[in-house]
């Protein structure tokens, strides 16, 4: 991991080393946190957030369904966001606040602990690689399902639920495998362990809907509305497992894999990223960095100065 300076740890910017949390959090002992996974990019109108305000009501959604009161608001959290990354200087990076519960009370009735805030941020690359990004990864189903909704709910980025996630990412990548693809409880296709997943058939875009034990990808919908303006066609149902193999194209969305392509599924090759796939690369690609005025609007521009008076210095 690339280390910056300062991370934003209960409204005060502190040394990256000194960001810390006692080890009897509640948190650390039974997932209780919710946390988001955001990008800043280096855009035509300067460092941009691509969709703060979307990730930031993701993470109140998250929170509000595990009882977590954050202790900020929405302009507060936001303008955190804004200090870390114009703190550590950074112009293209990694964001990733996290909610948690704290110290102070043990057992599973979790409503007495404090709830700490932290956000961090760092130069972080194509998380599934830059040749998968060009040339599409390898994945493979995972023997793991999704949990279900009746379980934990899909639609919350929770902290103990990737546990889930990562039975599966390691599973797969033991058997060398770049990605995890997981079927929900009813056998069909939901997310890969850290991304939504579509596919393309017959010029169609086919993807999961909400109701497959899915996270609500902000990078999917993103997708979604630009194959829209775009005049794709795009279907929300279930997937079978084999429509993977036949598909014309497969792809991956998220904040950290951005639109990763998929070359092959369980050995049966799907091959180089297609037209629509590319497409979508693209545009996705003008998007986040601001060369297209249709999608300015999910971009929030990191200003030069905090825009919060005085803050910076009561930071400090
Ligand atoms: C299971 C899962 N599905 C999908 C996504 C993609 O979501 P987003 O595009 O909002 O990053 C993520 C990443 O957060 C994820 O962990």
């Amino acid at each position: 991991m690339q280390e910056a300076d300062k991370i934003w740890f209960n409204g005060e910017l502190v040394d990256w080393h000194d960001a810390k949390v006692h080890v009897l959090s509640h948190g650390l002992h039974y997932g209780t946190t919710v946390f988001e996974g955001i990008r800043a990019y280096d855009t035509e109108i300067g460092t941009a957030v691509f969709r703060l305000d979307d990730h930031l009501a993701r993470m109140e959604a998250s929170a509000g369904i595990y009882y977590m009161p954050i202790p900020y608001s929405r302009e507060q959290l936001r303008s955190a966001v804004h200090d870390v990354v114009r703190t550590n200087g950074l112009s293209e990076c990694y964001i990733r606040p996290i909610v948690l519960r704290g110290y102070g009370t043990m057992g599973l009735f979790p409503l007495d602990a404090e709830v700490d805030v932290a956000i961090a941020a760092w130069v972080w690359g194509a998380y599934l690689g830059e040749h998968g990004i060009e040339h599409g990864i390898r994945a493979k189903i995972a023997s793991w399902r999704r949990i279900g909704s009746t379980t934990i709910p899909a639609t919350a980025k929770a902290g103990g639920q990737y546990l889930n996630s990562i039975l599966a990412k390691v599973e797969t990548h033991r058997a060398g495998y770049e990605e995890a693809i997981l079927l929900n409880e009813a056998g069909y296709v939901a997310d890969g362990s850290g991304e939504n997943i579509f596919i393309v058939r017959d010029g169609v875009l086919v993807t999961p809907p909400l109701q497959a034990s899915i996270l609500p990808g902000i990078t999917r919908d993103s997708v979604m509305t630009i194959a829209e303006d775009e005049g794709v066609d795009i279907v929300e149902r279930e997937i079978a497992r084999a429509e993977l193999y036949t598909a014309d194209e497969v792809f991956v969305t998220g904040t950290a894999a951005e639109v990763t392509p998929i070359r092959e599924v369980d050995d049966h090759e799907i091959g180089e990223p297609g037209p629509i796939t590319k497409l979508l690369q693209q545009r996705f690609d003008a998007a986040i960095h601001g060369r297209d005025p249709k999608y300015l609007e999910w971009l929030d521009v990191v200003a030069a100065t905090s825009e919060v008076p005085g803050e910076e210095a009561a930071a400090r």
